[in-house]
């Protein structure tokens, strides 16, 4: 199963990969973890993206796309893979078709979940995750059985230095005028499902999961 997760920030793509990996059994690759983990280890990579992040940019393509590149070079996506935010501009998508054509295999599924704009805003200013184990939580719409505390590992919740207003206003445009071309690539391939994210997060799950069956209408 090689299968794309888009949509725009707050949309819900790590929240759902969790509940995608867990059933399919396949690796989670999500390019904002990716860059966040090297920012926090102090790699050259994190001094390259964090610059970036921090003004809610994209990271450029050439770095983006090799980090991807190498991730997909391990033995363990050779069962299939789920991306969470990458590809996100077209030439991504591109380079990404041609990885994928070196090594005999093809995108069999974007899945592009919908959320209104206003919405993402409360969604990301009340987000908060698991210093550990990367869970999202909302201060209201999901929030932990006990404050400031993972449910899972019982670690300590934090915020994402890119979501503070002024820098969830930034993302939210950028990718809005990144994201429509690589939509209208994806529908001309004949790979594309729009899903209504604007319900709780079992029902994404269960749209979800009926397209990845094969069951899509
Ligand atoms: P990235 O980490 O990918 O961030 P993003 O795209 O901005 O998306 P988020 O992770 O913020 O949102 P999500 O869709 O995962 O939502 P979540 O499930 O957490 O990228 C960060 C940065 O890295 C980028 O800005 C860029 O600089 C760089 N980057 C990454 N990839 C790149 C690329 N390919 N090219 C260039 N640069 C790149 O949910 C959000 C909140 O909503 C949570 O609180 C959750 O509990 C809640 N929630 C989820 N679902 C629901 C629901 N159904 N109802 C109510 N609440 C819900
Ligand atoms: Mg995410």
């Amino acid at each position: 199963m090689n299968i794309i997760l888009m949509g725009l920030p707050g949309a819900g793509k790590g929240t759902q990969a969790d509940s995608i990996v867990e059933k399919y059994d396949i690796p989670h690759i999500s390019t904002g973890d990716m860059f966040r983990a090297a920012i926090s280890e102090g790699t050259e990579l994190g001094l390259k993206a964090k610059s970036y992040m921090d003004q809610g940019a994209l990271v450029p393509d050439e770095v983006t796309i090799g980090i991807v590149r190498e991730r997909l070079s391990k033995p363990d996506c050779e069962k299939g893979f789920l991306l969470d935010g990458f590809p996100r501009t077209v030439p991504q998508a591109e380079a990404l078709d041609e990885l994928l054509a070196a090594m005999n295999r093809k995108v069999e599924h974007v899945i592009n979940i919908q959320v209104d704009p206003d919405e993402l805003v409360k969604r990301l200013t009340g987000r908060r995750i698991c210093k550990v184990c990367g869970t999202s939580y909302h201060l209201q719409f999901n929030p932990p059985k006990n404050e400031g505390v993972c449910d899972k590992d019982g670690s300590e919740l934090y915020q994402r230095e890119d979501d503070n207003p002024e820098t969830v206003k930034n993302r939210l445009d950028v990718n809005m005028t990144q994201t429509a071309p690589l939509l209208d690539f994806y529908e001309t391939k004949s790979v594309l499902s729009n899903i209504n994210g604007q319900q709780d997060i079992q029902n994404v799950f269960k749209d979800l999961d009926v397209i990845l069956q094969g069951n899509a209408q």
